[in-house]
């Protein structure tokens, strides 16, 4: 099958899957995760955060992954590791997530040596040259200026593999950045159970529908590494500072393009995100009043949008076990699936002796 036929596909599955899911929640195990790079902004949430919360809320069962050995797929140093993990874990609780009311599940990489343990018999299941083939990859190694590609790099998309296979995640909500790692998970999973017995489901992609969110420039993806995001966390000055800083046009007239005013076109649909409003119907508001005004009604319909979330972060924040407490649970029932599975596998490779 074509790349371009893949992807037609993953969209198709996606979709009939969306509408499978408040029918029966119990057909579905999700499985996600995020690098812990720096804390999560608003592009995270409206992008992911907020679907997470919502599959969790009609019952799903969700892990949530905290992948920190892919942290140094592209850089020497783990940086400020712990405290960035920390920040993640106060933005998911404050977000909504929950591992105390749902079945949610949060937890690390490093915390579940047998999860690891499977990168090596999956890792015989795939070519170099696909590993060098792959397109997200490429462009990890492009946008990071890498010199030296460490093998990690090349080989971070088997270990996620690994992730989603050993809880048998079926539904992994992601990007469409993610669907060429998720194919090869499709891969593994079927040339596993060709090989040696049949184990693992193919999991599916859950492609979210929300726009992807620019950064304050207007011309990239928001993102920590390219210094143009709001960050869950920020107060309500940091806010309005950033969105100051914002780049727009100097035409007064506002209207909706997204094609020839990207910038303008961005700030728009975050508004409408906090208000639900359309786009167009918020340009309509503010007419000619210019990028001035739209800022201003950017800053106060986000800070109101946050204010109950950034609330709740700081009581959050302010309790010192909690988020050692979330962790120590998930870890624990992430490690209960990871050591059945890496059971079965050997079992099923022969490799149990005596
Ligand atoms: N690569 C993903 C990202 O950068 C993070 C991730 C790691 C992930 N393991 C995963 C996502 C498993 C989904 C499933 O965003």
């Amino acid at each position: 099958m074509t790349a371009h036929a893949t992807f037609e596909e993953a969209i198709r599955k996606s979709e009939l899957i969306s509408a499978d899911l408040s029918k029966n929640p119990q057909k579905y195990r999700v499985l996600t995760g995020d690098r812990p790079t720096g804390p999560l902004h608003i592009g995270h949430y409206f992008g992911t955060l907020a679907n997470r919360v919502r599959l969790q809320n009609s019952g799903l069962e969700s892990l949530i992954l905290i992948a920190d050995y892919q942290v140094l797929t592209d850089r020497d140093s783990v940086g400020q590791i712990a405290a960035n993990v920390r920040e993640i874990l106060l933005d998911y609780l404050a977000a909504g997530l929950d591992p105390f009311k749902h079945k949610t599940i949060i937890f690390a990489h490093s915390a579940i040596p047998e999860l690891n343990q499977l990168l090596l018999p999956f890792l015989t299941l795939v070519s170099v040259p696909e590993l060098e083939r792959n397109p997200t990859v490429k462009d990890e190694i492009k946008a990071a200026g890498l010199n030296i590609i460490n093998a990690a790099m090349l080989m971070y998309p088997v270990h996620q593999a690994a992730d989603i296979l050993f809880c048998k995640g079926n539904l992994v909500p992601v990007g469409k950045d993610q669907l060429p790692h998720l194919e090869l998970s499709r891969k593994i999973a079927r040339r596993f159970n060709e090989r040696y017995k049949n184990i693992f489901p193919e999991p599916d992609a859950l492609l979210s529908e929300a726009p992807t969110i620019l950064g304050l420039d207007g011309s990239q993806k928001m993102s920590k590494s390219r210094n143009n995001a709001i960050f869950l966390g920020a107060s309500e000055d940091e806010t309005a500072k950033l969105i100051k800083s914002a780049k727009t046009d100097a035409d007064r007239q506002i209207t909706y393009d997204p094609e020839t005013r990207p910038e303008v076109a961005n700030l728009l649909r975050l508004i409408s995100l906090c208000t639900g409003q359309t786009p167009v119907q918020v340009a309509d508001q503010i007419g000619d009043q210019g990028s001035g005004k739209l800022k201003a009604l950017l800053t106060d319909s986000l800070n109101a949008y946050l204010a109950p979330m950034r609330k709740r972060r700081l009581e959050f924040a302010k309790n010192p076990g909690l988020v050692s407490k979330v962790l120590n649970m998930g870890n624990q029932r992430a490690r209960e699936f990871a050591i059945k599975t890496l059971d079965e596998v050997r079992g099923a490779m022969g490799m149990i002796y005596g």
